[in-house]
Order: structure tokens, then C-alpha cells, then sequence
């Protein structure tokens, strides 16, 4: 297969879907990350964009809502999988997720959000747009399995993707 942007994107996405990959915000005095398996990359806007889909609960989105920058970082095939496990159960409220899930946040290169050391693919993103979930517009298959009563709703992040390597 051709090493293509769109082949590149596509391996991506298939490991952070199957795995799960690390969404963290914050900046280089504090920074979080948790664990996401849903997400799309497209074009909006006429720019490479990532949408991620928050709850509204996490601690990630504080600090998101702060800096309104993230980074995606996509480990291939199992290899941090005790580490996704922690950080995707586990709130950075509650512990440094550095220490316990033994990962290492190292700088990006366009943004001030690190990026988790070992990892396959990186996406760097500036948020662009961001919108709450209006659960009116979700038709009722989703609603009945992902927002029963008392769940949180999600709020849809957009990132022009400015670095990816
Ligand atoms: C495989 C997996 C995928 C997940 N995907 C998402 C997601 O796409 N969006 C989300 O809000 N939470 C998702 N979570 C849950 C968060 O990672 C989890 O609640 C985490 O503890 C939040 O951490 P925080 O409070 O430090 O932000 C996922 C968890 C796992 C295990």
C-alpha cells in the first residue's frame, strides 16, 4: 500500500477506533489526558480538521476549554494498553495520570498541549469550533444507548489539525 496522507490517516483512525488512542489537553505546567475510541478526521472550512467527542463531566475538558488546544496520540496495535486502560477509567482529578499509567508527556511541535511519548501517530489541533450536544436533534437509538437518563451529553470539539507526524 502507498504511504498516502489519506492511507496514513486511515491506519490512524482504524487504531484509535480498535484501541484507543490519547486525547490530552492542558499545557507544559499542566496537562491531562484520557482515553477516546471515537472521532473522525475530515476537511471543514477548507482545513484538515479532527472532531472529538467530549463529555461534558471529564476533567480533560476543563483544561480543553481553557488552552482550546489538543493532541491525539495513536499507539499502534496493543503496546500501552494497561496505560489507555488507566487513563480511560481513572480522572486526572483524582490522580497524575503521568505517574500511575507510567506515560511521559513530551512537547508538541505547533502547540503548547504535549504530546504522550511512544506513540505511532500524532495529531496536533487548534479547536476551531466546538458544540454541546443537543439531545432534541439525536434520533432515538442513539439517545436510548449512549445518554440514559442522568448520563452526561458530549460536546463536539473541531481542531484544525496544524501538525501531524
Ligand atoms: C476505550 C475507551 C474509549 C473512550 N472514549 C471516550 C470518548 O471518546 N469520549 C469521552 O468523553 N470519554 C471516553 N472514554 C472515557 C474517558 O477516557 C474516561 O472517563 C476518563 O477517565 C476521563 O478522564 P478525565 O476525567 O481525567 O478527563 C473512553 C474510555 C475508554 C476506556
Amino acid at each position: 500500500m502507498k504511504d498516502t496522507f489519506t492511507n496514513r490517516i486511515e491506519e490512524g483512525m482504524d487504531n484509535l477506533f480498535k484501541h484507543g488512542a490519547f486525547f490530552t489537553a492542558g499545557d507544559e505546567d499542566k496537562a491531562n489526558t484520557m482515553t477516546v475510541s471515537w472521532g473522525s478526521v475530515g476537511f471543514m472550512w477548507k482545513k484538515p480538521v479532527f472532531m472529538a467527542l467530549i463529555r461534558q463531566t471529564r476533567y480533560t475538558k476543563e483544561l480543553l476549554d481553557k488552552g482550546n488546544e489538543f493532541t491525539i496520540s495513536i499507539p499502534y496495535g496493543n503496546e500501552m494498553k494497561k496505560a489507555l486502560g488507566i487513563c480511560g477509567s481513572k480522572s486526572g482529578r483524582d490522580i497524575d495520570k503521568e505517574e500511575v499509567a507510567d506515560i511521559e508527556f513530551i512537547n508538541a511541535k505547533k502547540v503548547s498541549t504535549p504530546v504522550v511519548a511512544g506513540c505511532n501517530k500524532y495529531y496536533e489541533c487548534k479547536v476551531v469550533f466546538k458544540q454541546d450536544m443537543d439531545l432534541d436533534n439525536v434520533f432515538e437509538e442513539v439517545k436510548a444507548k449512549c445518554y440514559q437518563d442522568g448520563e452526561t451529553k458530549h460536546t463536539l470539539y473541531f481542531g484544525e489539525i496544524v501538525e501531524q507526524y
